[in-house]
């Protein structure tokens, strides 16, 4: 807590500086920025059916009891079940070439190549050797049957943009290798992949809504981040496929930040206006908790909400006198460290509705964790319009390198290791 404490005034600091420097950021890098992310955006990924091999999981079987037909009967150990009021988010990153990955890029059929970054030719794979060490507390090992037993004729979905799709696709990754051939599959229907598992009744779901609201920008594929219409008050064109799902994780940040102002409507569709993006963000957020507020049943879902997951643009911010960005970066940041992608003003919008809500919403408050992790991203090991970045690109990481999606293998598995860990400790207790 004292840490925590010590660290506001550095995030006081940046978030002056943010605002000092705003017009230049947005316009000199910003804007040159972009367009790649835009083209990271356009493409959603394919989804390939392989077969893959049964990989022997290192579950914990023996908290696993009963007939597997019927349902096993769980038994959460209490080391397993995160200590109350441990703030999780809290921690450091600590190397564990033992136990990470918690899967290898090539056993993992689902995954896109937008994030393959070694396949892609990333030259160093430490960054998949870092586990999330919370400071007061642990994190119990994520276990893929475990996982799989509290989605038992459930469904998990996640609901927000590019970076969403790549958490849906790090957790359909970690579970899979527990699934036998044949018995699960991948479905796209756009705006939605499904993720099935038959023994088990049970669905991981993926659905695009950069902005959770309604927008022009809810084609799967067709969407372009230049031409932003948001519409803050509609919502029931997405919300109709949330209706009555158990377990709801939603996310949405780096599609409002592109300019400072958006165009939306509130009210009336004809009535077009320019918005400040944190005045926008407020109202789309409210419009969604009064569908929380009106649709969720406490007693059978659960919501999670992600905060922003953090750009690493700008080299300057963590290693002052250079100008590059998350290109080459191959260590994660040691001391506590917050960038100026990140929006306080933002975090206190999402603090202030949560705090509001009937219903219970779990924060998932990612974005201190990633800050540190400059070494994650997919920067030039990645595609553009569906296409791999070719020489020529690569070497030109000024222009090419994205610095807002992140390599799987990777920090998403850590944010869905939380994940797990909550589910975990809503587990009953049985005796
Ligand atoms: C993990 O592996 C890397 C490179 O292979 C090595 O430099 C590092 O010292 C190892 N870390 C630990 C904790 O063993
Ligand atoms: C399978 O799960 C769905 C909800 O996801 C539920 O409505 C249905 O009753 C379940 N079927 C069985 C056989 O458990
Ligand atoms: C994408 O959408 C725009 C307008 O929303 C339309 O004019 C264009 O034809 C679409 N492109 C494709 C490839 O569907
Ligand atoms: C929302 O749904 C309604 C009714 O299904 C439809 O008429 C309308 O075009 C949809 N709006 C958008 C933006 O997709
Ligand atoms: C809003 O729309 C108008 C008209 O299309 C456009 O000129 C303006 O740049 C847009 N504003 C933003 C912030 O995108
Ligand atoms: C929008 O933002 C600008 C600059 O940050 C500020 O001067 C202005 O008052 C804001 N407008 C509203 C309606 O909040
Ligand atoms: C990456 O950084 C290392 C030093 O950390 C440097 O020696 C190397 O030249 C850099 N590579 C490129 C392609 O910039
Ligand atoms: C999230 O964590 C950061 C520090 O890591 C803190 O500044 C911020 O207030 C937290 N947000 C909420 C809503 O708790
Ligand atoms: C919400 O969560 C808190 C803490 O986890 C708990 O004390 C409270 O009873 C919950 N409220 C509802 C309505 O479930």
């Amino acid at each position: 807590m004292e840490e925590c404490l010590s660290l506001f005034p550095v995030f006081e600091e940046r978030g002056r500086r943010m605002l000092s420097t705003k017009m230049k950021a947005s316009d000199r890098q910003v804007k040159a920025l972009f367009p790649i992310v835009l083209a990271s955006f356009l493409v959603v990924s394919t989804s390939r059916l392989f077969t893959e091999q049964l990989r022997i999981g290192r579950s914990r079987v023996s908290i696993l009891l009963g007939n597997p037909d019927h349902g096993f009967r769980m038994v959460v150990p209490p080391e397993d079940r995160i200590k109350d009021g441990c703030n999780v988010f809290q921690g450091r990153w600590v190397q564990d070439n033992s136990s990470y990955p918690l899967y290898k890029e090539e056993s993992c059929p689902y995954l896109v190549k937008q994030v393959t970054c070694l396949k892609n030719g990333r030259p160093d794979s430490l960054y998949q050797n870092w586990r999330w060490q919370p400071d007061g507390c642990g994190l119990p090992r994520f276990d893929p049957r475990m996982m799989l037993e509290m989605i038992r004729g459930k469904r998990l979905m996640f609901v927000g943009d590019s970076i969403q799709r790549a958490q849906f696709d790090s957790m359909v990754c970690l579970v899979q290798s527990a699934i036998p051939q044949g018995r699960k599959s991948m479905q796209r229907i756009p705006p939605r992949k499904i993720f099935t598992i038959k023994d088990y009744n049970a669905s991981i779901e993926y659905y695009w809504a950069p902005f959770i609201v309604q927008s022009i920008s809810d084609h799967a594929t067709n969407h372009t981040v230049h031409k932003r219409l948001v519409k803050l008050d509609s919502i029931a064109n997405h919300s109709k496929y949330w209706q009555g799902v158990d377990l709801l994780v939603f996310e949405s940040y780096i599609w409002w930040m592109y300019k400072p102002q958006v165009n939306a409507t509130y009210g009336s569709e004809n009535k077009i206006k320019e918005y400040n993006v944190t005045v926008a963000y407020k109202l789309a957020l409210e419009t969604w908790a009064k569908w929380l507020d009106s649709n969720i049943d406490p007693n059978k879902q659960k919501v999670f909400f992600m905060s922003m997951s953090p750009t690493h643009l700008w080299s300057w911010e963590w290693k002052p006198g250079t100008e590059g960005n998350c290109f080459n970066e191959s260590q994660p940041i040691k001391e506590p460290y917050w960038g100026t992608g990140s929006n306080l003003e933002i975090m206190k919008i999402v603090e202030d509705i949560l705090q509001q809500l009937k219903v219970n919403v779990t924060f998932m408050n990612i974005t201190q964790m990633s800050e540190f992790r400059k070494d994650a991203h997919t920067s030039v090991f990645t595609e553009r319009k569906g296409k791999l970045l070719t020489k020529e690109q690569k070497s030109n990481p000024k222009e090419y390198a994205d610095c807002i999606h992140w390599c799987l293998p990777g920090l998403p598995d850590a944010w869905n290791e939380i994940l797990y860990a909550y589910l975990l400790k809503n587990q009953p207790t049985i005796s």
